[in-house]
């Protein structure tokens, strides 16, 4: 044991050695870093077959009293090499002991991986995916993604399985949350500023870490909304919809992939060759890591594609997924398949080769402990900064919906103020789902983040009025009485935390419980009220919609909730968000979003014979990319700076925005596209631009945005991609619908 450590040892010191004399080009070779295929050619040359499948198991911490800790029996399996990372095991001081384990007890000494699913903060949690979508900042969402990975760095971990870039279409799904709604532009721009994020600039930076585009693929078009379901899709769907955020990931230089749970068009994508190596291997030039979902090795099996786990790994491993997920095939499974000449080593070579690269270029080779520092843990979690920098994201991610006669902002001097509803006073409901290590003592509440911004002379009346589900009517009294005391209502309602993220479907996407009869003995007061809506999905408000003159989506709004909401609320900040999915006024809509086809037979009132609802309008309740201020926008004089151009060139579209009210305010400014005849159906529109501004009252802007061939291109009927002769209507907004045009001619 020792001496074959000595060994590593040994050779790393000849190859740090070696590495000291190379020309700082390097050799000639086609990797980003010459000496790195060497490398780990070395290592690999002196790892067994069982060593060598180690290294592709994950296995899942388990959580104790002091904190995530291996599973029971892990240590031994450190020892053994028999496990290449962990998933939900962080902390500067234990990852240290453990990878101590690992670097000194064990045969050959490579270091683990530590991984978490660190989706939108560590410990300082930001607002959900969703919501930092809905700040259409880019720039902000890559911060965001940066402060994340400084705080998960800091706690001894090297891999997050994020961003989620499922687009989704269906808001039933829950983890609709975690992903950047329906549009592909819109989460292809959001999937890359992450990927920067995490992985930053430099990855042996300790304070980087390996990012992961998930679920590869489709799995936001899971039938039903119902997460594990199929996906039946058809090709030009699945490249046009689904897969250009996976895209926009590996482009950005995303190091790991991850598998979904659900199959595509009839072949689950953990056994997939088209997904796995076709497109993301010899189409994109994916050079990284694939990790299976959570079991989804084993999962095979139930698919009904593998008869035993035997076959389950040799499928995934075949198709491309190179680290197992907790099932513990690939490492108690394979060995025999491999001496059974059922799988071949080279498959299971190549695997390992991925793993090595990725703990070779986050520098662990070097020095397995740089991420295990307790002083770095202690001065970097939950910042003042780090707090501020996720309320002004919860500030951006409010979408104003509705505000009939300026009700907001409120005034902060107002007599009484009564705060109601289930999701006023929640710290845990703030922080979403998948809070990594968020607590909900760090969460500022709705109800506090008002007291706090209130005038002195201001009273706050408060009461819960209801639970978020159930059907408990009995705190309606107390409800109505605060209500009836006060000169306005602020109404907090929606869904609890875990009504949405993994395994959290909804069939209705109306307020749960007795929410909505709340706000209907609230409103039959008659005092003023607004309403700010807590939640993980569009929600169908129509009667709030109906009757109450303003509504906030606030969405989860991580730790400094409380905070931003008030910031909005009281005038402080005028809203800027816009909704990044489509709100159906039902659930019967579903799916309805904006880039759809326009049919033989669209929509038309006055003809029956249209493809519309008996029974409800077949527009959405707020649109795609819908979103007020407290100021108004106008825009105008929408150009093109050439009229014609030919297939290939581009095009510079401009407009002048201006800002009509009293007061300074942001405007994300949209651009859409639509090819008007082509050889197959176009959307209506799709999105293909936009920038957020800042206009002081009565100032202009003219906004302008290049559209290149790849905003023309589509797949034709052969499925190749094309851009074919004929006129763009060029559209220009403050959403998908509040838009002026302009049209384009491509010969
Ligand atoms: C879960 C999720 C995936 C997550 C993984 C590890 O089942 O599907 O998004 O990263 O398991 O927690």
């Amino acid at each position: 044991m020792r001496t074959m450590h000595k060994t590593l040892l040994c050779l790393m010191g000849l190859w740090l050695a070696w590495v000291s004399v190379l020309p700082p080009g390097g050799l000639a070779q086609p990797v980003a870093d010459p000496r790195e295929a060497a490398f780990v050619d070395s290592v690999l040359s002196l790892m067994t077959l069982e060593e060598k499948l180690g290294q592709l198991a994950q296995y899942r911490g388990r959580w104790s009293d002091t904190g995530p800790k291996v599973p029971e029996g892990g240590e031994a399996e450190i020892r053994a090499g028999r496990v290449g990372s962990f998933l939900g095991v962080y902390g500067a001081a234990y990852t240290r002991e453990m990878q101590r384990l690992a670097v000194e007890e064990s045969r050959l000494g490579i270091p683990l991986l530590f991984a978490h699913d660190v989706i939108h903060g560590f410990r300082t949690i930001f607002p959900v995916p969703l919501a930092e979508a809905a700040t259409w900042d880019v720039t902000a969402v890559e911060e965001a993604a940066r402060i994340a990975a400084v705080e998960a760095t800091a706690h001894g971990l090297h891999w997050t399985f994020a961003p989620m870039v499922d687009v989704a279409r269906d808001p039933r799904w829950g983890r609709i949350v975690e992903g950047s709604g329906e549009d592909p532009y819109l989460g292809a721009q959001m999937a890359a500023a992450r990927v920067r994020g995490f992985q930053g600039a430099d990855l042996r930076d300790p304070a980087t870490m390996l990012a992961c585009a998930k679920h590869f693929a489709a799995y936001g078009a899971a039938e039903g909304g119902r997460d594990y379901n199929i996906a039946d899709l058809s090709e030009r769907t699945l490249r046009e919809i689904y897969l250009p955020p996976f895209q926009a990931a590996v482009e950005a230089g995303v190091e790991t992939i991850m598998a979904a749970f659900n199959e595509v068009n009839g072949v689950p994508a953990h056994a997939s060759t088209f997904l796995l190596d076709d497109v993301l291997r010899r189409e994109w030039g994916f050079g990284g890591l694939v990790v299976s979902d959570y079991t989804g090795v084993l999962e095979l099996i139930p698919h009904g594609v593998a008869a035993d786990r035997a076959e389950a790994g040799r499928l995934a491993l075949t198709a491309g997924v190179d680290v197992d997920m907790v099932s513990g095939i690939y490492v108690d499974d394979l060995p025999a398949e491999v001496r059974a000449g059922r799988l071949d080593e080279a498959v299971v070579d190549e695997a390992v080769r991925r793993v090595l690269r990725a703990k070779y270029r986050l520098g662990l080779f070097e020095d397995p402990y740089r991420y295990s520092d307790p002083a770095r843990e202690q001065a970097l979690t939950l910042t003042p900064a780090h707090r501020q920098a996720a309320r002004a994201m919860a500030q951006k991610s409010l979408v104003l919906l509705k505000n009939e006669g300026g009700v907001l902002p409120l005034d902060r001097t107002v007599g009484t103020l009564a705060v109601i509803g289930p999701l006023a006073d929640a710290p845990r409901e703030m922080l979403g789902g998948w809070a990594a290590a968020g607590r909900a003592e760090d969460a500022v509440t709705i109800l506090q983040g008002i007291r706090e911004a209130v005038a002195p002379g201001t009273r706050i009346l408060y009461a819960k009025g209801a639970t978020i589900e159930g059907d408990d009517r009995s705190g309606f009294d107390e409800a109505v009485r605060v209500a009836r005391e006060a000169d306005a209502v602020v109404l907090v309602l929606g869904e609890h935390h875990d009504m949405s993220a993994e395994a959290h479907n909804r069939t209705s996407l109306d307020l749960p419980g007795v929410q909505r009869e709340l706000a209907q003995a609230v409103h039959a007061t008659g005092k003023p009220v607004v309403a700010v809506l807590i939640g993980g999905r569009p929600l169908s408000v129509t009667w709030l919609d109906a009757h109450v003159p303003a509504i906030l989506m606030a969405w989860f709004p991580g730790v400094e909730a409380g905070h931003a909401v008030a910031d909005v609320l009281f005038g402080d900040v005028s809203p800027s968000g816009k909704l990044p999915v489509t709100f159906p006024r039902t659930v019967g809509q579903v799916p309805i979003y904006y880039n759809h086809k326009n049919t033989g037979r669209p929509p038309d009132p006055n003809n029956k014979y249209t493809s519309k609802y008996i029974d409800v309008p077949w527009t959405p309740l707020y649109p795609f990319g819908h979103g007020l201020s407290y100021t108004t926008f106008a825009y105008a004089n929408v150009r093109v700076d050439r009229p014609v151009i030919r297939a290939g060139e581009t095009v510079t579209v401009s407009v002048d925005v201006t800002n009509t009210g009293d007061r300074t305010g942001d405007e994300v400014v949209q651009l859409y596209l639509r090819d008007e005849v082509a050889s197959v159906t176009r959307p209506v529109k799709q999105l293909r631009g936009f920038e957020r501004i800042t206009l002081a009252p009565g100032q202009t802007k003219t906004v302008t945005f290049t559209l290149g061939p790849q905003d023309m291109t589509f797949y034709d009927q052969a499925m190749q991609p094309v851009i074919e002769p004929g006129f763009f209507t060029v559209y220009a907004g403050g959403s998908s619908e509040n838009v002026i045009q302009t049209r384009f001619e491509v010969q």
